[in-house]
């Protein structure tokens, strides 16, 4: 089946989507390279429709002949589910490999089984590299954004092929080794927690106007094109404009009022959650996208709830355009500066030594969350950063100030109409909790050391305390009633 080739420079096993486009990007910067997939069906075909690289790409149905047809030390690509067929494939493959071989998992994996793969290959010679791969199938064939975690061993023999395929901005590729085992899936994951935050404040945005401002899609689209000029300009912004004008074929309906409002996911929302509250820290705007898709699907409480909850909405003038664009500014800022602050508590916790500067500048193309704002954020985390804090660094703060009353109107007024904006109002929530000096936490430790004599610290003295919860009172509990 395979057109022989000389030694390949990489092999690709998995020939899914991203796996091919990713296979047919390293062909195409002059890369050598073997393929296989499960189905082995599935090789001829492809190898059939790229007859361009019938030199530099061979197919093989046997894993072991595949093997044997990589340059070692070998670099391994695997484009498969994770979870389980990641680690069977770990063994199936292991006793063919040499010292010195590195298995690379380029899926959506979950960062702590790529930190236990990487420590049990510990030891045996062979290396584990956990890549995320960001962009989408086109990214994949035209150039990805990659954030890489493994040995640097590994790193050697990948760099000159990640580099060449990776996404470019103003020349510097979008690829970087950003330190061992699962850190290269854990920055891929906040990504993800990023794009799920940005969605959700996109789609935010587009349900008041379509419910309050009584829109169009095809009039919102031409809103979100404009705005794709600007300060907001991004891949997101750029495709819900083109999305929102589309038009279904079958039915000359706009695309997006056929579809039906059930959002799915496949984990990495959820994941980014569950590792943020591990670390001690809250991603309030990552919450409330990853919540919003869950309450989505619960579509027949919904159309049921809809005539049964009285509303008691007010009537309030729309914001204006110039406001709803400050108001998605301001929360983008808050959402990508609630993941940096992830990343640098992981970074922190698992001693990666993360460059935040490097990771907002391999963002910057390529990938889904890609963005003019994160050139900003690379320039400032490369300038002083007072208290770690992405909306302390003096450009971020002044795009803040500027932008966010629009987006206290957009939200004040959602809240006047009863349009739910969970992320938008959460990204305020949080700048208004952190804009404060005097919070609201003593009220929380009073009634803690109350109920609980939990002790508490005192703005005047060291140490822990207890209160004198002296006042005259009558508790009064709740009584069940006798049966
Ligand atoms: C990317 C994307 C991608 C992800 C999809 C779907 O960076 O290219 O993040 O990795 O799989 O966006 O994710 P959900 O199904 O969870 O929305």
């Amino acid at each position: 089946m395979a057109h022989e080739i000389a030694l390949a420079d990489i092999g690709v096993y998995g020939l899914g989507t991203m796996g091919s486009a990713l296979a047919l990007n390293f062909a195409g910067k002059g890369f050598s390279v073997a393929v296989t997939n499960r189905e082995a069906g599935w090789i001829d075909d492809f190898l059939n429709e790229a007859p361009e690289f019938v030199d530099k790409m061979s197919g093989y149905a046997e894993l072991a002949d595949f093997v044997q047809a990589i340059k070692a030390p070998r670099t391994i690509l695997f484009m498969i589910p994770s979870g389980k067929p990641m680690d069977a494939m770990i063994e199936t493959i292991k006793p063919l490999l040499s010292e010195g071989d590195t298995i690379i998992d380029g899926g959506n994996a979950d960062f702590n089984e790529t930190r236990r793969r990487s420590a049990e290959l510990d030891g045996t010679g062979l290396h584990f590299v956990g890549m995320g791969v960001s962009g989408g199938e086109d990214g994949a064939r035209h150039g990805p954004s990659m954030m890489v975690g493994g040995t640097a061993h590994s790193w050697t023999q990948l760099k000159p092929m990640a580099e060449a395929i990776a996404a470019k901005f103003e020349g510097e590729p979008c690829v970087d080794h950003l330190g061992p085992d699962g850190a290269g899936h854990f920055v891929k994951t906040v990504h993800n927690g990023i794009e799920y935050a940005d969605m959700q404040m996109i789609s935010e945005i587009y349900g008041l106007l379509r419910d309050q401002g009584g829109q169009e899609p095809a009039e919102i689209g031409q809103m979100f094109e404009r705005w794709a000029t600007g300060p907001l300009s991004s891949y997101l912004i750029e495709i819900s404009g083109a999305a929102l004008q589309s038009v279904d074929s079958k039915t000359g309906q706009p695309m997006v009022d056929v579809i039906l409002d059930k959002a799915g996911q496949k984990g990495t929302g959820r994941w980014t959650l569950v590792e943020a509250l591990k670390l001690g820290q809250s991603a309030s705007t990552i919450e409330a996208a990853v919540g919003a898709r869950g309450w989505s699907s619960e579509k027949d409480m919904r159309v049921a709830a809809d005539p049964l909850l009285e509303k008691g909405a007010i009537p309030a003038e729309l914001p204006t355009e110039k406001d709803m664009e400050n108001a998605m500014m301001a929360a983008r800022i808050l959402g990508h500066a609630q993941g940096f602050r992830i990343l640098s508590s992981a970074s922190e916790e698992f001693d990666w030594a993360l460059d935040m500067a490097r990771i907002a500048e391999i963002w910057r193309a390529g990938c889904i969350i890609r963005s003019s704002l994160l050139d900003e954020i690379a320039a400032a985390f490369r300038a002083e950063l007072p208290f770690d804090h992405l909306i302390l660094a003096p450009a971020i703060s002044e795009l803040l100030a500027v932008s966010i009353s629009g987006l206290r109107r957009v939200v004040a007024v959602a809240a006047l109409t009863g349009q739910p904006v969970p992320a938008l109002s959460a990204a305020l929530a949080w700048h208004d909790t952190m804009a404060r000096g005097r919070g609201t936490a003593n009220m929380i430790q009073a009634q803690r050391d109350f109920f609980g004599a939990h002790g508490f610290e005192r703005m005047d003295v060291e140490g822990k305390h207890y209160g004198d919860w002296n006042a005259v009172q009558t508790i009064v509990c709740p009584v069940w009633p006798e049966a």
